[in-house]
């Protein structure tokens, strides 16, 4: 039975918030370009199809088209902003730039009976120039707002709608209710994508492409590698081999929390590589972030390589890539964009490498990852932990990387966050909420020294940033506004417990101007 729809970009900013939405709502949903091969998109065996928004108007040159295989398809189809102009134009409607253009809040009227939008007064999200002047032939206006006579339309019998808001963004709040509709009512989807289901999909999958070979997986500590890891331990038992490196660059407890989590929650081995002194040797002296970015990237493939090659034939290599990566790398201009930072992670490993992927959280989001996570039984601790740079605390350590100063930072970063954590501003609470919640929080270790006084001595020593940020996708970030006792209990408990820190300053600047991490 046909259970997923095919979201069409047509170049919106909001197209995989459009996907993720449909997803919440437990309907499968790939975002494909809008010109993607027919065969691509009809291989997921759509049961109707979504049309985004898009930056251009319907009659300039090269404007994207609906593409003739959704229509030819007799399938549902769902127009938003642009996609519905389109829709309009494809079926013989008329779009015209408006008089006025529409950005931000605007109330519709929805007047008759309908699938789509019941009669009502709905607040929605508009962000447009042209707007529709005359319906294609079979459509009904269903609603109108002051600046859009025709703010939606449809056509029942064929199941074709289209609307001028953007259902898919909080601010319009009865948006998820219209892609519901939609995807349940009008494309009659069962909703049937939980986690359990993912893994019982994601395990036969894994099982088929694998077969009796050996699998190897480097577990990072992260949420995604961990996931991915205990979905392919789920899948082939024994056959996988579960490599963990300490890199000694890690957060305090952290190689010992992933290590039980795998033990005692998974019933799954994990080989733990104790790299630290090779780590730090290899960043002596280094004090560039680039540098050691590079360095801690080479080394841990070697590391990895050197413990790989002890475990005779191995073809497979779990990897956690996850559906923005995959979204996100297809979009050209990424190509082009400019290099802020070198990101290292796993991901490095296999061009050196001679190993094929098992990439089992291609297709989720990482609300889905986490979800997956829990149903597997990982731990909350592992499961909703903050993003971590893969090369760790050495990019957190401004200056040199020496065993001394990673012992004071991770200190320093763990009194931070487990305050965080104890005002309940970290974790599952925090991230699960629908207030902004502290994205990221930690601690920077800056090789700048100052003079302080304790216990009426003169001390001369380094300083501590804290960093806390708000951010939705970490593109953008907001300095988190934190309670001030909370930033004084956590400035003095740093200055009294971790010796050489006499200092803690707070980072006000957002992203852009700065990014996240300091390094
Ligand atoms: P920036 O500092 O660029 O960070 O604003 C954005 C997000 O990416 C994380 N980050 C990394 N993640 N490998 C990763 O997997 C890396 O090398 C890396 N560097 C930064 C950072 O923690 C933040 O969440």
């Amino acid at each position: 039975m046909r259970a997923a729809i095919a979201v069409l970009d047509f170049g919106s900013q909001y197209a995989q918030l459009i996907a993720r939405r449909v997803r919440e709502l437990q309907v499968y949903c790939e975002l494909f370009p809008c010109d993607a091969p027919a065969d691509t998109v009809q291989a997921i065996q759509p049961a109707g199809y979504i049309l985004s928004g898009g930056p251009a108007s319907i009659y300039a040159d090269g404007a994207p088209q609906v593409p003739g295989y959704v229509l030819e398809s007799e399938l549902p189809v769902l127009g938003i902003c642009y996609g519905m102009q389109a829709l309009t134009h494809a079926l013989g409607g008329v779009v015209a730039p408006s008089q006025q253009r529409e950005y931000g809040m605007a109330w519709v009227q929805a007047t008759v009976e309908n699938p789509l939008l019941p009669p009502r007064t709905y607040p929605v999200w508009m962000s447009h120039g042209d707007r529709i002047d005359r319906l294609p032939p079979g459509f009904t206006a269903l609603a109108a707002s002051p600046n859009s006579p025709l703010a939606a339309m449809g056509d029942p019998a064929r199941g074709y709608y289209g609307v001028q808001f953007h259902p898919e963004v909080r601010h319009t709040p009865g948006g998820s209710e219209i892609l519901r509709r939609f995807v349940v009512d009008v494309c009659s989807i069962e909703p049937d994508w939980t986690p359990e289901s993912i893994i019982t999909r994601s395990v036969a999958r894994i099982r088929r492409q694998v077969g009796k070979a050996s699998v190897l997986a480097a577990v990072s500590g992260g949420v995604d590698s961990s996931v991915a890891t205990a979905l392919v331990h789920r899948a082939v038992g024994d056959q996988l081999c579960a490599v963990f490196v300490d890199t000694g660059l890690l957060r305090q407890g952290e190689g010992v929390q992933v290590e039980e989590a795998f033990r005692a929650h998974l019933g799954a081995p994990l080989q733990v590589v104790d790299a630290a002194e090779d780590f730090f040797a290899a960043l002596a002296g280094v004090t560039e972030p680039e540098a050691k970015r590079r360095i801690v990237g080479e080394r841990f493939i070697r590391t990895f390589e050197a413990h790989a090659h002890t475990l005779g034939e191995v073809r497979y290599l779990v990897q956690g890539t996850i559906y923005p990566d995959v979204v996100e790398s297809r979009a050209p201009e990424r190509a082009k964009a400019e290099r802020i930072k070198t990101h290292h992670n796993v991901g490095g490993l296999p061009e050196q490498m001679d190993f094929e992927l098992v990439e089992p959280l291609r297709y989720l989001f990482k609300d889905e990852v986490r979800a997956v996570g829990e149903a597997l039984g990982l731990p909350e601790a592992l499961v909703w932990r903050q993003p971590f740079p893969g090369p760790g605390l050495a990019v957190r350590c401004l200056g040199e990387v020496t065993p001394e100063r990673v012992r004071r930072l991770r200190m320093a970063d763990d009194i931070f966050t487990s305050e965080l954590q104890a005002a309940g501003l970290l974790g599952k609470r925090a991230v699960a909420s629908d207030s902004p919640g502290i994205a990221q929080a930690f601690a920077a270790l800056l090789p700048v020294r100052s003079v302080g006084v304790m216990g009426d001595q003169r001390t001369y020593q380094e300083a501590v940033a804290l960093r806390a940020v708000t951010s939705e996708d970490f593109m953008t970030a907001d300095w988190a506004r934190l309670p001030q006792d909370l930033l004084a209990q956590v400035a003095n408990r740093i200055v009294n417990e971790v010796d050489g820190v006499n200092r803690v300053v707070f980072d006000l600047t957002s992203k852009p101007p700065a990014t996240i991490e300091w390094e």
